[in-house]
Formats: structure tokens, sequence, C-alpha cells
């Protein structure tokens, strides 16, 4: 998708798709007084095209809602569309993504090649951010996941034009030149996350990863190391290779450094460490049937910091990244893991282990380890790592888990700008007595199931020592069940556009 923008007055623009967002205005205390909807710009031209169908009540401006107008009078537009963003007292940037996914969403079975959003003006809604909201929610809405059907029809959207008012100052449109490059950034290399999560188990072994990271570093410019069984063995990566041993595919270390001119000597090196099993059966534990297939997406932890690197390459940040990506398949066999075995990580902790299902808290020790020996200073990890982190926080937050209050400092401010949802669990030593083994320094579940995402998190920890360090369980958020009005269903590139900000965060002022 090409994605421009275009400062000037709506009434001559030719578009396929003319795009304008509205908020609804009743309160709860005026029931009595209906409000009509308004629209978010100030345009006249585009005022008068839809007064008045909202002066009809057809259209209440409910969360992407949708109203579609032919032929609009005083337009040279082919097609209106009226898309609601809900109560104007609760409006927010987030909303305008959503809105403008809806939208794009809205052309594409429509077979319309080419829309134009209008940006819009409210002074709760800052320019920049807004304008890279609408690239980011366009984009993201344009990813099918039906890339295997025989019958597919490729209805993407060619071009996304966002129309802004004539920029006052040469510094507006400076602003609003680098909000499109930042969004068209930020939703390619989460529709290119996406689009790995995607891939079956057959296709998107660790190798394949492996492969498909290195060429896409080779791309934007980063560093790219990919390495497998000998490494693991060379480097003692006990926990790692306990994992991968079970399978006839070879386990992907997949090593990506970003190291920009100008970041500061004793600057931060921040680690983005990801779990990337390309399928987990579960291993000797073995998972039930029903809903297996879902296993595939049990890399997207891995997936997102690749794709989170891919942004960082191109949006040139000042700080040094490191991301670690480990990689397996997590299978049964006569090579297999087992429970009861006992082995020794990489920082030379051994680990018992009660399940080999909680495979991702093995390949992640070592993989933290690793990340602290090349020098990182903040640690950032995701991974899909427990249905536990799913029954508590459900589909909407992912979990987060921090051992410092800086570094989760600079987290809660990044997401702001994300639009990703996060909720804090706890990591409180207490709970450590659930992973305390009989015969080894530590055991790879809690025991019980109760407080699994935390257990889990209990588990990472005892790996990351004294850096600060961040847990993302991403289990819930990184495949959608449903689709929304805004987004296909499948996978989700939750949390890229969160890293990348977090890592921006890191930037010298
Ligand atoms: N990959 C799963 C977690 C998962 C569950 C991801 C649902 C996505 C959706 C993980 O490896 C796992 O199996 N965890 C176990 C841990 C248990 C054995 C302690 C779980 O959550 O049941
Ligand atoms: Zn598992
Ligand atoms: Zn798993």
């Amino acid at each position: 998708m090409k994605t421009e923008l275009r400062f000037s007055d709506a009434a001559g623009v030719e578009t396929e798709l003319l795009i304008v967002f509205a908020t609804d205005h009743n309160t709860s205390k005026d029931k009595d007084a209906i409000a009509e909807p308004a629209l978010l710009t100030a345009d006249s031209a585009l005022t008068a095209a839809a007064a008045s169908v909202l002066a009809s009540g057809e259209f209440k401006a409910t969360p992407n809602e949708t109203l579609l107008l032919h032929a609009p009078t005083g337009l040279a537009a082919k097609r209106l569309l009226l898309v609601g963003l809900g109560k104007a007292s609760k409006l927010s940037v987030h909303d305008v993504r959503r809105g403008a996914g809806t939208a794009v969403r809205f052309a594409k079975p429509r077979t319309i090649r080419q829309v134009t959003i209008a940006a819009p003006e409210s002074e709760l809604l800052p320019p920049g951010p807004c304008i890279r909201a609408i690239v980011e929610g366009g984009m993201i809405a344009d990813f099918d996941p039906d890339i295997y059907r025989s019958d597919r029809k490729d209805l993407s959207v060619r071009t996304l034009q966002i129309l802004a008012p004539v920029p006052d100052t040469s510094d507006d449109k400076s602003i609003a030149e680098l909000a499109l490059r930042e969004g068209t950034i930020l939703a390619e290399s989460q529709n290119w996350t996406r689009a790995l999560v995607n891939e079956p188990g057959n296709i998107l072994p660790p190798t394949e990863l492996g492969k498909r990271a290195a060429e896409m570093a080779k791309e934007v410019g980063l560093k790219c190391e990919v390495y497998s069984t000998e490494k693991l063995h060379e480097l003692k990566m006990g926990a790692f290779w306990a994992v991968a041993q079970g399978s006839e595919q070879p386990p992907a270390l997949i090593v990506t450094t970003y190291e920009p001119e100008g970041a500061p000597k004793d600057g931060p090196v921040l680690g983005l460490i990801g779990k990337a099993i390309t399928f987990d059966t579960g291993g000797i534990s073995i998972k039930p049937a029903d809903g297996m297939e879902k296993m595939k997406y049990d890399m997207a932890g891995g997936a997102a910091m690749l794709g989170a690197m891919r942004a960082i390459a191109l949006l040139k940040p000042k700080v040094k990244v490191i991301s670690v990506v480990c990689s397996a398949e997590n299978m049964p066999s006569g090579k297999a893991y087992r429970p009861g075995d006992v082995v020794t990580a990489m920082s030379g902790k051994t680990i018992e282990v009660m399940n080999t299902d909680a495979e991702g808290r093995m390949v992640l020790a070592d993989g933290l380890h690793y990340a602290k020996q090349l020098g990182v200073t903040h640690l950032i990890d995701a991974a899909t790592l427990t249905g536990a982190c799913v029954v508590a926080l459900g589909m909407v937050n992912a979990g987060v888990f921090s051992n410092d209050e800086g570094i989760y400092g600079h987290f809660t401010e990044a997401i702001k700008s994300s639009g990703e949802k996060f909720w804090r669990l706890p990591e409180e030593d207490e709970y450590r007595e659930q992973i305390k083994s009989q015969i080894a320094d530590i055991m790879n579940t809690g025991g019980s199931r109760w407080g699994g995402a935390t257990t889990a998190a209990m588990f990472l920890k005892e790996f990351v020592g004294d850096t600060p360090w961040i847990h993302l369980d991403i289990a819930g958020v990184a495949w959608l069940e449903e689709q929304k009005p805004w987004m296909a269903k499948g996978p989700s590139g939750n949390p890229v556009r969160s890293l990348v900000e977090w890592v921006k965060s890191y930037q010298p002022s």
C-alpha cells in the first residue's frame, strides 16, 4: 500500500472513497435533547455534503459505525464514507487508528483501490499522532491472512491518501511528513511480523525463521547472525537445547544488532528477547488435539522482536539494541526431554523439568542470560508464555511484569502512543516458593495451576538477576480469535509498536 499526504480542501479531491470521521455528542444527561453527530472536520464542503444525513438521525457515530453516500453533493469524490468514533467526550488517537482501519476494511471487499481519509480536526487530537494513527490503522487493516487460498483475490487498497488542511508553517508540514513516514514504517513492520506468525509450522521451522530474519536484516541494514545446534552446545545452553533436542528440525538462535552512529558510548544497550517456538505440541507432556493447530503462533514473541528490529533499523533512534530470538520446535520423540529430567542452563542454574509444555521459559532462560553476556543493560522479552495469562486477562490486555520501576516507567510512557494494552501482574519474591525444586535449583512449573503467569515470570526472573527487565506475556493478544471491523482475524502483530516506542524512549534528549 502506498501512503501519501495531500494538503488541500476536500471539494476538489478526486478519489474513489473519501472518509470523514464523526463523533457522538450525546451525553447521558441530555437523553431528551438528542444531539446530532458532529464531523471531525472544519471543511465546509465536507460538512455540507454530510449535513442532511446527519440531520436524519440514521447515523449515530457509534464506534466503527459506517454510512456510505454515493456521488456526494459538492465533492469531486465518487463516494463519501462517514465513520463513527464514538463519544466525543472520550475521543482519543486510538479511536482514529481503529476508525481508519474500519474505513480500509470497508473498502476492501468492495474492490475500492484508492481511499482518502480526512485527517480529523479537533482540539483533543494532536495532528502528528493523528496522521500516524491513520497510516497505522489503514495499513494494518489492509492485511489479510488468506495467502494459501487458491481462490484468493488480492483486494488490497493500493493507495491511502491522507487529506490534511494546508499547513500554517513549514514546521507543521514537517510534523505531518514525519508522522506519515513513522506510521508507514511501524505498520509495515507490524504486518511483516503478522505474515511470519501466520506461517504454518511446516513452512516456517526455526531454520526458515532464521533465513527470513537474515533476509530482512540485509534489506534494512542490520547485523544478523543465525546459529544452530553447535552454538547452543558451545554456549552450554542446556535449557534451550532441552526443548530443541526432541525435534528433527534444528533450532535457531537469531542475534540481530542495531548500533547507530552517534549513540553515546556509555549509553544503555537494550535487549529484545523473543520466544519463537515454531510449533508447540507440548512435547512428552503433549497438549490435547483440540486447538493444537493454533500453536503455530507460539513464535509470535520472537517475530515481534524481529519486526521491531526492522522498524528500529529504519527509524534510526540513537540507542544500541540487540535482539536475541530463541527458536525451536517442541516435539515428542525418542530424543525429546522428559518430565523429571534435570538440565543445566547457560547461567549454571539447574532446572527440574516438571512439564515439557512449559518450554517457552526454558528457551528464554538461556536467551536472557546470553543477552546479558552480550552487554545488554535493559531487557525486555515477549512470549506467548502461559494459558494462565489468558485466563487472567482475556484477549484485551497482555500481561506485563517488571523488576524495576525505572524501566517500567519508560514502558508505560511508551505504550501511551502505541495503543496496545497491558496490565501489570506481580512478580514478588513470595511466589518464588512455588518454583523451588527438591532436587535442583528450580522447577519449570509452579507446581499447581495457581498464579501460572506469575510463576512463569518468576522462573524467567531467575535468569535476569539485577538487570532491569520487562516480561510481556502475549499469549492472549498475539492472535485475534475474531475479526474486528478494523482488523482481520489471525495474527495481530502485538506488541511491535510498543517495543519500538519503548526503544525510542531511551534516546538521549
Ligand atoms: N505456548 C503455551 C502457552 C499458550 C497458551 C500460548 C495459549 C498461547 C495460547 C506454553 O508453552 C504452554 O503450553 N504453557 C503451559 C504451561 C504449563 C504447563 C505450566 C500452559 O500455559 O498451560
Ligand atoms: Zn508449551
Ligand atoms: Zn509454548
